[in-house]
This record gives structure tokens, sequence and C-alpha cells, in this order.
């Protein structure tokens, strides 16, 4: 197997919290920073650029998808594979972010399928928020994204950073290999795809069934 010359992956990055002061932010920074030193090209986002109101179906009906979902959509579009910063929030994953991702899923086609995600987490708790994570995981591959096994959960990240780093050695490397790992492994996918599936909701669903939750199978009616 040929290796491409150059890795040519353009990963996008963004917290999901909106603190100036922000734990994943700075997670996310050292997310840009270790994708950069991998060779892969960093659209660096905010969650103010994906800001959205609570899902209203009347409000969709009526004025459709809002920006900030139609400017995730774009990035996810224009990016091979994302990295989302997440803090946790009472065992589960910010209630912003599930309504971004629920505005999101309305596109068709459905943008997160086959995308590539990476998720990381910071907290001041022990467990450094990967309760969250797990939760996050459910929509995303249920909507298709291809989400990496390791997660890294940054615990007691309140005192963790210094100098723009985590302040451990190892973790510092621990968390830098992750993000090379992901990044070797959607670089493989860029060049080497599986079949391509449209993305089913359910995929014992008979084919062709006119639901609303089914992307059209390229070529069928
Ligand atoms: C509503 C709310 C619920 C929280 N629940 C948890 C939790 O279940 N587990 C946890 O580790 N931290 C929890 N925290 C603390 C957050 O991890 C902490 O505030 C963290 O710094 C938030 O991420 P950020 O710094 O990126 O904004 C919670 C914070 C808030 C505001």
């Amino acid at each position: 197997m040929t290796q491409p010359a150059a890795p040519t992956l353009k990963v996008l990055v963004f917290a999901a919290s909106m603190r100036a002061e922000s734990l994943n932010r700075k997670l996310a920074g050292l997310a840009a920073a270790s994708a950069r030193a991998a060779g892969a090209t960093v659209d660096l986002a905010s969650m103010r650029d994906f800001d959205v109101p609570s899902y209203d179906g009347d409000v969709e009906t009526r004025d459709g998808i809002p920006a900030g979902a139609q400017e995730l959509r774009r990035r996810l579009l224009d990016n091979d594979a994302f990295i989302i910063a997440a803090p946790e929030y009472n065992a589960s994953m910010p209630g912003m972010l599930k309504n971004l991702i629920d505005w999101t899923s309305r596109f068709r086609p459905q943008p997160f399928d086959g995308r590539h995600a990476l998720l990381v987490s910071a907290s001041p708790s022990m467990a450094g928020g990967n309760r969250g994570l797990w939760s996050l995981r459910v929509p995303l591959e249920h909507l298709g994204a291809r989400v990496y096994p390791d997660m890294f959960s940054l615990a007691m990240a309140h005192k963790a950073f210094a100098d723009e780093r985590i302040a451990d050695a190892a973790l510092q490397a621990r968390f830098e290999k992750t993000v090379q790992a992901f990044l070797s492994l959607a670089e493989a996918a860029k060049h080497y795809p599986c079949i391509k599936r449209a993305w089913v909701e359910f995929l014992g669903e008979i084919p062709g069934t006119p639901a609303d939750r089914v992307d059209p199978i390229p070529g069928t009616a």
C-alpha cells in the first residue's frame, strides 16, 4: 500500500463551551496545535460560530435551519474530520451541544455521515468529564460519524495546564499521540475509503420507504 506523500487532512476543532476561561477551549487549542504538528490543516472554531435557538419544528418549517447550524454544516463538509472538546454537564453532554447536533442533523444529505470524530474533555473532576463523551458518542454514531474509539478526558483540569500545555509531560505526550493516531486513521480512510453507504436511521428499514429520516441512496428513486 503506498502512503500519501504528505498529510492532506483538514480538521475542524471546537470546544462546546461559551466561557472565556473554558478548560475545554484550552484543550481544543492543544488539540489544534497537536493536529498542526502532525501536518493537518486546522479550522479552529468557536461554539459562538454555531449559535442556534432551541430546536422548534415550527420554526424549522417557517424559517428553515438557522445560521449557526448552516455554519456547522458548511465547516463539517469543508473538513475531513472534527475534534470536539466537550464539558460534562450532569453526567452528560451540554444541552446546547445536543441542540446544535439536532438542528444540524436536519440537513439532507445529513452532514455528520462518514465524518471522522475525536472526542476529548476537560473537567475539574477526577473523571475528567468522560461520562459526557459517552453520551456524545450516541447521537454522533447514530448520525454515521466515525467516532474514534479512544477518548481523552483530562482530570483535575483546573490544575492541569501550564505554559499552553498539559503540565504532566506523560499526559501531554499521551494526548498528542491520541490526536496523531486519530488523524492517521482519518487520513487512511480519506485515501482508501471503504464502500460509501447512504445514511439510513434503521438499516432494517425496507429500502425505498418514503421515510423522513432516510437519505436518498444515489441512483435510486
Ligand atoms: C450545569 C453544570 C453541570 C456540571 N456537571 C458536571 C458533571 O456532571 N461532571 C463534571 O465533571 N463536571 C460537571 N460540571 C463542572 C464542569 O466540568 C466545569 O464547570 C467545567 O469547567 C466546564 O467546562 P468549561 O471550563 O470548558 O466551560 C458541571 C458544570 C455545570 C455548569
